[in-house]
């Protein structure tokens, strides 16, 4: 197999932004390897995947613990592209992973207790090959252990020089603010809070983005496509291959909804009339609040990141498209 060579040009069109008030700079488009890099998937293919996104300037690799299938499927799967052309280019990659989602039986393979958070980080650097991530995440809140031992663990965790950084996912903000407030007096500041946010998923509107600029954290947006609902690929039906078509996808064909896919149809005028996909439309809606440092994609194909990168062709939105962008996603059903 040839040995992977990156693109001279890579840095030439990508823009980065720093995270927060830290000064780690990450691409406001990032990858994520929840799907199309398990066993499953082609390893020809995520390669092909991976290599077009850092060959155009896409730094930022997203892992969790749990990511395949099977779980730790996609960590060891990354640690082959490091093997297969990427190691050396470890210092220009930012590489993160978290644990909070089930990992193995029993009491210590789930949740934010220490045991766990620990383990969990062990097991992510055996299967990575990687001496340290830069940025570990407590993927989610767990109710049922103190934040402070969630947060001291993280802390830990930094010192121990396995993670660079430490950062939250899916906390709601009152506990966010506590968890940032608790990092920061630990001396290892959170960088960022990764959420589920889009066109059609608005809920860090309400709180957590006031909170993170109050607090000078990132929102780095996961599913800012919705899952592919947000882009052209269910305007005529659920096509072959899909992720609403695969059995181990996370999009349900019952999610891919009449009412959805009529917002996607009007949404990918509006994108048109722009001289936009509606995939690029909707990552550059996003990115046009500063707060949100990152839009965090996927992708089955390198076509689909080349598509995505489009959106940084043309980023600025008239009040106008704005008003009609929210006139379509208000519209309810059947009208
Ligand atoms: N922190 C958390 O709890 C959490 C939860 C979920 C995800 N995440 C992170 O966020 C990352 C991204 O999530 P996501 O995969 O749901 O993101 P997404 O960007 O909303 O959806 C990606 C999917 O949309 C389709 N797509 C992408 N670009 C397209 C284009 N130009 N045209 C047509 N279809 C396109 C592809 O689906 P097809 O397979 O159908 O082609 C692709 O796999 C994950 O990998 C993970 O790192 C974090």
């Amino acid at each position: 197999m040839e040995i992977y060579k990156a693109e001279e040009r890579r840095y030439d069109e990508m823009t980065y932004r720093r995270c927060g008030a830290s000064g780690l700079r990450v691409p406001v488009i990032s990858i994520g390897l929840w799907h199309n890099f398990g066993h499953a998937d082609s390893r020809a293919r995520f390669s092909e995947i991976a290599f077009r996104a850092f060959d155009r300037g896409i730094t930022h690799f997203d892992l969790a613990n749990n990511y395949g299938p099977p779980p730790g499927s996609a960590e060891e799967n990354f640690g082959k592209l490091l093997r297969g052309g990427l190691k050396p280019y470890r210092d220009q990659l930012l590489v993160s992973t978290k644990a909070g989602y089930p990992m193995w039986p029993g009491p210590y393979g789930n949740g934010g207790s220490r045991k766990y958070l620990m383990a969990s980080i062990h097991q992510s650097l055996r299967r990575t090959g990687l001496e340290y991530v830069d940025i570990f995440y407590s993927h989610r809140p767990d109710p049922d252990t103190p934040l402070e031992e969630t947060v001291a663990a993280l802390s830990d965790i930094v010192r121990q020089g396995k993670a660079l950084h430490v950062a939250i996912s899916n906390y709601p903000p009152p506990l966010a603010r506590q968890a940032i407030a608790m990092l920061r007096d630990a001396g290892t500041p959170c960088l960022v809070h990764q959420a589920k946010y889009s066109m059609f998923e608005r809920a860090p509107e309400c709180g957590l983005l006031q909170t993170l600029a109050d607090e000078g954290v990132g929102l780095i947006a996961f599913s800012p496509l919705a899952q592919g609902l947000l882009t052209d690929r269910y305007l005529d039906g659920i096509p072959a291959g899909s992720r609403a078509a695969r059995p181990e996808g996370f999009l349900q064909p019952g999610q891919v909804t009449p009412e959805r896919v009529e917002k996607a149809r009007r949404l990918n005028a509006l994108a048109s009339a722009r001289g936009q996909s509606l995939a690029a439309m909707a990552l550059a809606w996003l990115l046009r609040n500063p707060v949100v440092t990152s839009v965090l994609i996927g992708a089955s194909s390198p076509e689909q990141i080349d598509e995505n990168l489009k959106a940084l062709q043309h980023l600025d939105f008239s009040q106008a498209e704005l008003d009609a962008i929210e006139e379509i996603l208000a519209t309810p059903a059947g009208e």
